[in-house]
Parts: structure tokens; sequence; C-alpha cells
């Protein structure tokens, strides 16, 4: 039996957990937004054509904060198109996913549905195809309060009061050839620049969003950061980060250490940030928006190109997910959280349908894809503050990130209730591995919850037909899997490639 150890302690603080870092993504893109979050004539549909059965899920999940439209699709979009009288709504062509938009859904959809959904709007505004003055004028329509066209125009349309968005990106992925209205380094600076002291002036309070890289293996990744903060430094709170992960040609071993990639992203991303505010003399820090991260089988997708015709909300990028996915996935989390002093704000992308932990199917039911439970079962636990969480365990080599720990956590603790939790995988694909957690200095501490993502085979997954294949169960009733509390200290033995939540009360 493997062994590792990590002792917690309440004063070790990295910071409060944010609730920010629990946000998601809904795109223009597939079907995330018609017959995902809306489609009037389904079974469950409301008053305003969102289907109650997904809003319910995004509930469950434990969504915060929702960035809209897009993604790629946002460097061509015209935010206009979406307001007013549906049936005067242009249709357009989406050169992002090859599809047709009918602008059923807009911003004043999208943002009654965020309140039916209990989330934050992130809002991306197209830096693509556009500029201040649209920036400014979608800022003047969703936020002005009242006496101006748009603002009036917004109130006509039936919002009597601003949507009052507080965080706003900059554009999205604009390094990336592929972008509607790619830019350089240079160029998107200086354009994140004056569209930020733009709006600014409009609203000096909002929280603005520069474009980081679209990945760390673009070519410009660390100098195109260096660059664009040179410029707008001063005028944005963050830089955004974007990474998606998948397993390369069976190497599972690697996959499962995906986080060791996501913190090295974030510490290079502080780093480069923190340099250039010393270059700047600026006593400022910019924090990091990971407003796109998930699985993603992105070369099956590659591999895979956009269909010939102009579809409505074609099945774009429909990833089945499994058990190793969520593994992954609470994997980074857990790295999102231990970097909370400065990952504060985060996406998982997409919310339905969309390499999305919420499946639907047209006039059908809505499911939970495997990786929604570490999701929100992390969501609903860490609460308080993140403690630093050095977890001594045994290693293995990987080809991809060098020599990973077999034992991965981060703990939280609200010393409002004074409950801990550890969020935890175990990446061996052989072993399970008892994890001796040391909590002494909490004073007397129960066990309240145990739960585990794990499975023999780690290829499962849920479908339409199966929705509960893959699901929590008590820790301790899982072949290789137990918590045994001992005065100060739980002993939790792990199965082999799993996730766990344990949660200790007072
Ligand atoms: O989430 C899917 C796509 O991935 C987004 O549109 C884009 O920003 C990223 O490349």
């Amino acid at each position: 039996m493997l062994r590792a150890r990590v002792a917690l302690n309440p004063a070790a603080v990295v910071a409060p957990v944010n609730r920010r870092t629990f946000g998601s993504f809904v795109e223009h893109m597939g079907r995330c937004v018609y017959t995902g979050i809306y489609e009037p004539g389904h079974p469950s549909a409301d008053e305003d054509g969102f289907r109650t059965d997904v809003l319910a899920l995004a509930r469950e999940l434990g969504v915060t904060m929702v960035r809209y439209p897009g993604g790629n699709f946002v460097s061509g979009y015209r935010w206009e198109d979406g307001i007013g009288p549906v049936e005067k709504r242009p249709r357009r062509r989406d050169l992002a996913w090859r599809s047709i938009e009918t602008n059923e859904v807009g911003i004043d959809e999208f943002a009654k549905w965020a309140q039916k959904a209990d989330v934050e709007i992130m809002y991306a505004v197209n830096l693509g195809t556009r500029g201040v003055q649209e920036a400014l004028d979608v800022h003047e329509y969703v936020n002005h309060a009242e006496g101006t066209e748009l603002s009036e125009r917004r109130r006509s349309n039936g919002a009597e009061k601003p949507y009052g968005i507080k965080i706003w990106c900059l554009g999205n992925e604009l390094d990336g050839p592929w972008q509607t209205g790619h830019k350089t380094a240079e160029e998107y600076g200086l354009l994140a620049a004056s569209t930020a002291r733009a709006l600014k002036s409009a609203e000096p309070d909002l929280e603005l969003v520069a474009c980081g890289s679209s990945s760390s293996v673009m070519p410009t990744f660390g100098s195109w950061e260096s660059t664009v903060l040179e410029h707008a430094y001063d005028v944005v709170e963050y830089v955004s980060c974007h990474a998606y992960y998948e397993e390369h040609d069976g190497d599972l071993g690697s996959f499962l250490a995906s986080a060791v990639d996501m913190d090295h992203f974030v510490n290079s991303i502080v780093a480069t940030a923190d340099a250039v505010g010393a270059r700047l003399k600026s006593k400022k820090k910019i924090n990091l928006s990971f407003d796109e991260w998930n699985v993603w089988y992105l070369s099956r997708f590659q591999n895979a190109p956009l269909p010939d015709e102009w579809g409505v909300a074609p099945r774009v990028i429909e990833d089945q997910y499994n058990v190793a996915d969520a593994v992954v996935v609470g994997n980074l989390l857990i790295s999102l959280l231990r970097h909370s002093d400065r990952v504060t704000a985060a996406c998982q992308a997409q919310l339905v349908n969309v390499i999305a932990p919420i499946m639907t199917e047209p006039g059908g039911p809505a499911w939970r894809q495997t990786i929604f439970h570490p999701f929100a079962r992390t969501a609903a636990l860490a609460k308080g503050d993140v403690l630093e969480t050095r977890v001594d365990s045994p290693t293995y080599e990987t080809s991809r990130h060098g020599e990973a720990a077999l034992v991965d956590a981060v703990a939280t603790h609200d010393p409002a209730t004074g409950d801990v939790t550890l969020f935890v995988v175990n990446r061996s694909q052989s072993e399970s591995v008892t994890l001796t957690v040391d909590l002494t200095a909490f004073g007397p501490l129960a066990v309240a919850e145990s739960v585990t993502l794990t499975d023999d085979d780690v290829r499962a997954g849920n479908t339409k037909d199966a929705p509960e294949r893959v699901t929590l169960r008590p820790t301790a009733d899982i072949p290789g899997g137990a918590v045994e509390a001992d005065g100060g200290s739980v002993a939790l033995t792990l199965p082999q490639v799993s996730w766990t939540a344990l949660r200790l009360t007072r």
C-alpha cells in the first residue's frame, strides 16, 4: 500500500476562496445556447423559452459567473443584432463556427437567463472586427441607467434597470491566427488599452480582462502578455489564461497529471505580469482570469473540420467525458484553488453541450456528464479560506510533465463554521494510496462527508440512456477506499484514478 501525508494549519492561509473560481461559459456555439439553455418548444421550457431542466442543473452545478457571448464567436459579433423585436433580428453568418446565428437570444434574453440561474455575467466585447465605439455602445446599453439613446432603448426593450455587469473581457484570443480580426500583441495592446480607458471613463470601477495567450503552446506565449500589459497595465485588472487538456496517444499517466501544467501556466503568467509591473514601477498587481479551461479532445476536432453547410446550432465538439476526464477536471479545480491569491476568476468552458458538464437532447432529457460531479461538489464545499496544502506523496514519471506526485490536494477552511474540506486526487493507475491528514491544529473534528468519483473502467461515462452510470459514492463503500478517523488525524484511502472530497466538521 502506498502512503502519503499532509498536515493542515488554519493559520497557513493562501487567500479567501473566490466565488468567481466557479465560473462557466456560454458561447453562441454549436448547441450551447440553442437547444442548450434555450429551447422554446421543449416540455420543460419556461415562459421565456429557457429549459428549466438545464437551469436546475446549472444551479446544482454551483456556477457563480458565466462568460458570454464568446469565445471565437464574439470576434465577429454585432451585439445590436440581438436586441429588439425577435422577428426583426437578422440572421448572420458566424465565421468562427461556420454556422448561422439567428439572434433569437441576445443580451436581454441572456440577462434574464442569468438572473434565473443566479449567476453573474462576465461580458466579452468584440475587439476582432470592432473597437472602442462598439464596446462603449454595448456598455451604454447594458449598464447606463437611463436618459441616453441606448439606455432608453434597453428600457423600451423591457429592461427598466441596468444589468450592472462588472467584469468585462476585452475581446477573445486575439493572439490566434484563427481569430477573426487576429492582431499582433502591439496592435491588441494598444486597442485593449484604449478600449479600457474609454470604458472606465464611463464607469471607473469596472473590472477589465485583457486577453492573454490562447494556450501555452502559442509561439508568443509570455511575450504576448508582456507586450499587452506594457500598454494596458494601468487600466486592466486581469489578464486571461486559456488551457484545454486531453489524453494524447493513450498516455493516461501524463493526462492525469495535467494540473502540473496548469500550475506551471499560472506561475509563468504571474511572473510575467509581475515583471511588467516591476518595469513600470507599479504597486498594482494584475490577477489572472482563467476564463477558458477544461478537458477538450481538441485533436479530434482539429482532425475533423467544420461542416460545409451553414446550419443553425449544429452539433459541434460535444465531447463525451469519462472517469479519467472527471478526475482531471477535479484536479484542475484543485490547481485553480491553490492559486486563489492570483487566480481570482475562472470559467470552465463550456456549460451545456459544447465540451460541457451538462448535456441535452432537443425535445429530450438533460443529464450530468462525469465532469459535472467534481465541479459541483467543489463549488458546494470550498468555503472560507484556501489553506497551504503540501502533500508529501510518492511520485511517478510522466512523459509530458516529468516527475509528478501521485496524490495532489488542496484544502479549505471556513472559520465561520469550522469546516475543513480536502479535495484530493490519486493519479495512480494501479494502486490505492492512503493519505494521512494531520488536523491536530484545528482541535477536535469529525468526518461529515467523504465522497469519491472512480470506477473500475476509467473510460466509463454517462449517456442519455445511462445518465447515472458514473456518479459520486461514499469513499468507504468503494473497493480500495476507506476513511478512518484517529484522534487528530484521518487516514483516507484513495482508490486508483479517483477524485475525493472529504469534509470535516466540529
Ligand atoms: O471553448 C471553445 C473555443 O475555444 C472558444 O470559442 C475559443 O475562445 C477557444 O479557442
